[in-house]
């Protein structure tokens, strides 16, 4: 099966959940084999707009969405089933940082289900079955649900901003490109993995009421890029590249030290990854009665440590964007890659 159907290598979906999960007590490999077995043909036909075995609602299957399904597996996966030797070099969850601020239930997870779809209603189909074929082997650790909506700025060009009025996940490497190829996919490593990729998951709680009352320079200067349409700070246009180099008459940086595209730079090829940048938003609670948003960070690499790791070590050190966003949670998976025709989801690492 093509590798669109895991929903990476894709234009962001208009809704997604993360629906993560711990193994019940007593499952063992061969009963994570037997759910694996259940979740490829339930994965299969979705994806293929078909209703799987036993589908309550068939009149739900829907290929219009373009839905995609990823299946990923946790650190604490490969600890409590002993596998800890095919889970990939360095593999773990984030260390905790200064910055973190994590809450239960939003951290870890033993197997997450990645569930995309430009239909609400299907995706809410989608997830229901999948929870339904996963009960005897798994309960639900946390769900977290993202939105994303297009809109259109420069030449054409189709972008997607956040709840702060950002344009997010321009600075990615292309679809179909060398580069993707190169910092997404694995390569090497357990043979289960190969075709696979690792995945953070980040609940970033967004401080909007104090972001709200920055002017637009401001705002601007935090990033380093413009809110109209994207453009770097020095640049016109979305596609500008960003000039670290450049200085104002002043002579002060025209992006400054601060700005979170320069302290996101990687200073290297290799920390390089591929985001997918979904919004969230959460109904009012105790304690937050104006209820919550922000971004449901989506960080693929064929290897975060090396990848991911270096960036966010360096951004929790100091970019001032840290003043309006606090991570709530914080969750590391190795995504299977997509099964062919006939084979089994990650079969080499559970048969
Ligand atoms: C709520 C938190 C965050 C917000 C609102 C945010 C927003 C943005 C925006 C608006 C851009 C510029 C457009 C783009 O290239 O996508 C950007 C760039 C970037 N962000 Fe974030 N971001 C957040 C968290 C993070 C985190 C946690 C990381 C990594 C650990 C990260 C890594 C990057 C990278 C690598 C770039 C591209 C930098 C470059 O131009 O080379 N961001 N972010």
């Amino acid at each position: 099966m093509p590798r669109a159907g895991l929903g990476i290598e894709f234009p962001l979906h208009r809704h997604v959940s993360l629906v993560a999960l711990d193994l019940l007590p007593g499952i063992t490999k061969a009963d994570v084999h037997r759910w694996m077995v259940l979740l490829t043909d339930d994965i299969q036909r979705l994806t293929r707009g078909e209703a799987p075995a036993g589908d309550p609602q068939p009149e739900l299957a829907n290929g219009a969405g373009q839905p995609a399904i990823a299946v990923g597996f946790g650190p604490e996966l490969f600890a409590k089933l002993k596998l800890e030797h095919r889970a990939p070099t360095g593999f773990s969850q984030v260390p905790a940082l200064s910055i973190d601020r994590l809450e239960e239930p939003f951290v870890g997870g033993d197997v997450l289900l990645q569930v995309q779809s430009n239909l609400p209603l299907q995706l809410a189909h989608m997830v229901r079955l999948l929870l339904r074929d996963s009960a005897q082997f798994a309960e639900l650790k946390w769900q977290q649900d993202g939105f994303s909506q297009e809109s259109i700025v420069d030449r054409g060009v189709p972008v997607h901003r956040n709840l702060m009025g950002q344009v997010d996940g321009t600075d990615n490497p292309a679809f179909n490109s060398d580069d993707f190829e190169n910092l997404v996919w694995i390569k090497d490593g357990p043979d289960w993995c190969i075709g696979g990729t690792q995945l953070v998951v980040r609940r970033i709680r967004m401080k909007l009421d104090t972001w709200d009352a920055l002017s637009t320079p401001q705002k601007e200067s935090t990033i380093g890029r413009k809110l109209s349409n994207g453009a770097p700070l020095g640049g016109t246009r979305l596609d500008d590249p960003v000039d670290l180099e450049a200085k104002l008459p002043s002579g002060l940086l025209t992006i400054p030290e601060y700005a979170h595209v320069r302290r996101a730079a990687g200073d290297s090829f290799q920390q390089r990854f591929y985001r997918r940048p979904y919004n969230y938003t959460a109904t009012p609670s105790h304690g937050q009665p104006q209820g919550e948003a922000g971004l449901l960070f989506l960080a693929y690499a064929r290897d975060l440590n090396n990848q991911y790791l270096p960036v966010q070590r360096k951004l929790a050190e100091f970019d001032l964007l840290n003043v309006w966003t606090v991570p709530v949670g914080s969750a590391t998976f190795v995504i299977a890659p997509m099964p062919g025709p006939g084979e089994i989801l990650a079969d080499r690492l559970f048969a």
